[in-house]
């Protein structure tokens, strides 16, 4: 069985006072622990039980929806923690922060495309920041679903299932999407994931 539930990258209380202690403990320790919970009780006794988590979201993507749910779950916290860090947000810089001039226009504009698109999500999913046909593009998904089954390259992302800003924020999705762009985002993250990518598929820039 070669999936755990990875340890949070900082200390729960390490994002306050944008996202409190009680919803890191809640979120990390409850909802994402369940679902690699329930990963690993599915895959065990099957041909996936020694796969990597990533093996399991892709193999179940098209037909498993058992699967696939709590797995792709698992595996967009687990990117979501990474996404963000103490005392980030802010102005990109680096690949990304150029890649963002080229494809929006500049910082102000990505992150007004941003808060459009992950508050106008309706319901539970995620949003997020990829790199499709060598530009970037900000998108949406619902429930569990992904980036990371498509072409497209996941860079990072923020969950907007209520439980992720509800103790925090109640109904307001809008401050919660602010704090993210503005104190949260992880950019050298983005930028690592970014150069990893480039690193194993060169041509994705066509540079
Ligand atoms: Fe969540």
């Amino acid at each position: 069985m070669s999936i755990t539930l990875p340890p949070l990258p900082y200390a729960p209380e390490a994002l306050e006072p944008h996202l409190s202690r009680r919803t890191l403990a809640a979120h990390y320790g409850h909802h994402h622990a369940a679902y690699v919970a329930k990963t690993r009780a599915l895959i065990r006794g099957t041909a996936l039980e020694f796969s990597s988590l990533e093996d399991v979201v892709l193999s179940s993507a098209q037909q498993d929806k058992a699967f696939f749910n709590p797995s792709a779950q698992a595996w967009n916290h687990e990117f979501y923690w990474r996404s963000m860090r103490p005392g980030g947000g802010g102005v990109a810089r680096g690949a990304i922060g150029q890649l963002i001039e080229e494809s929006f226009g500049g910082q102000r504009a990505f992150s007004q495309q941003f808060v459009t698109v992950a508050g106008d999500q309706f319901g539970s999913g995620w949003a997020w920041l990829v790199l499709e046909d060598r530009r970037l593009r900000i998108t949406a998904t619902s429930n569990a679903q992904t980036p990371f089954v498509t072409t497209q390259v996941p860079l990072l992302t923020i969950d907007l299932w209520e439980h992720a800003y509800y103790l925090d924020y109640q109904h307001r999705r809008l401050d919660y999407i602010a704090a993210f762009l503005g104190h949260l985002i992880d950019w050298d993250s983005a930028n690592e994931n970014l150069a990893c990518k480039l690193a194993a598929a060169p041509g994705l820039l066509g540079h």
